[in-house]
């Protein structure tokens, strides 16, 4: 059998997988390449074995978790383990018909991979639903008062959803998942294991202490890794001599605007925002949004998950509110009034 990738099917210009498209393919190619995640991936592991010796379809997956950090790539590697073919497609682009188009190509055991499934119209969630449950799906045929539902079998399939947003899914459709994986933030020594594989794949003479300044800098992702090296390469390039070291990467990574913590410009606008304006919170997101200039569905699935993880940021039902470490962050001491213990 041909292996998955090569058959990769893309209904959306969009869904096209541009890290693999791009020079710098350093998508793990097996689950044994994948670095981290180790309960979710041995879970993963699990399921695609016990299915592959019952010979049955991989149960619903539902991935999440913030951007970048491997929910595309897992969806690819267990394709590939199963060996059947994955469709990729995202919430967004999906209409009815593409849906029931889609539905109808599956093969037996194949993967439909859904990216931002939070972002499904509602109409296109209610196809999905008989045909996570029970294979099957209505077609309607004609319209207005002659309109007639045809019952179209179809063959088992795994649906991989992902998202940013677990919050965002409605019930019906998170309970139609039989597994939910969480992918979470690397820890540094991952992400430095990730930063020296990156390295060698692109023939890069990168030591540990500067795979390290890049680890600690790139805010838990490996996404932001990968990218960061390319850049620092560039720097090692025309500054340097080539080679990446722990001084090299720190001049690269500060004048990339990237600090010490990983933050970026949009983080410390963020946190600026929150303790100097809003003196600390709590304040509502739109009204964060607002101030930012940025939509606030980024705020909440890219900034904000970084932010909470590093302690300096709180999501609470009044708003949100900067912790004593976000105060200390901008060199302010933290009022004693403000934070966590003023709101309980
Ligand atoms: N565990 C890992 N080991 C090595 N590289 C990884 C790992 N996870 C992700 N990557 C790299 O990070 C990049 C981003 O991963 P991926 O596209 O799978 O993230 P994602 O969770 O689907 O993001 P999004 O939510 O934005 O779609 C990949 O191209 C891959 O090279
Ligand atoms: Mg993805």
């Amino acid at each position: 059998m041909e292996p998955a990738s090569e058959r990769l099917v893309s209904s959306h210009p969009l869904d096209m997988d541009t890290e693999n498209q791009a020079p710098l393919a350093l998508r793990p190619q097996c689950f044994d390449e994948m670095v981290g995640q180790r309960e979710l991936l041995s879970n993963l592991q699990v399921f695609v074995k016990a299915a592959k010796e019952r010979q049955e379809a991989l149960d619903h997956i539902l991935l999440c978790g913030p951007p970048g950090l491997g929910k595309t790539t897992l969806a690819n590697l267990i394709a590939r383990e199963m060996q059947v073919q994955i469709h990729v497609t995202s919430g967004p682009a999906l209409e009815r018909k593409d849906m029931a188009g889609i539905l109808s190509q599956l093969q037996e055991f194949d993967i439909l991979f859904i990216d931002e499934i939070h972002r499904l119209s509602p109409i296109v969630e209610e196809i999905l639903y008989p045909a996570m449950e029970d294979f099957k799906f209505d077609l309607i045929l004609g319209g207005g008062p002659h309109a007639r539902t045809l019952e179209v079998p179809l063959k088992p399939f795994t649906l991989i959803g992902a998202t940013t947003r677990t919050g965002l899914l409605t019930g019906p459709l998170r309970d139609r998942f039989g597994y939910t994986g969480r992918v979470n933030y690397y820890p540094t020594e991952d992400l430095c294991a990730i930063v020296e594989r990156a390295a060698e794949l692109i023939d890069l003479a990168c030591d540990h202490a500067g795979a390290w300044e890049i680890a600690k800098r790139c805010r838990g992702t490996p996404r932001i890794a990968n990218r960061l090296l390319r850049r620092v390469r560039d720097f090692a390039e025309v500054d340097g001599d080539g080679h990446i070291d722990q001084g090299l990467a720190a001049h690269a990574l500060n004048r990339l605007g990237v600090d010490e913590h990983g933050f970026d410009e949009m983080d410390r606008r963020f946190m600026d925002m929150l303790v100097n304006k809003f003196k600390g919170g709590p304040v509502g997101i739109e009204t964060l949004g607002a101030a930012l200039g940025e939509d606030t569905d980024t705020l909440e699935s890219v900034y904000e998950p970084y932010l909470i993880k590093g302690g300096y940021l709180e999501r609470t039902p009044r708003g949100r509110c900067a912790t004593p470490s976000g105060f200390e962050l901008l060199g302010i001491s933290a009022p004693s009034s403000k934070g966590q213990n003023s709101l309980l």
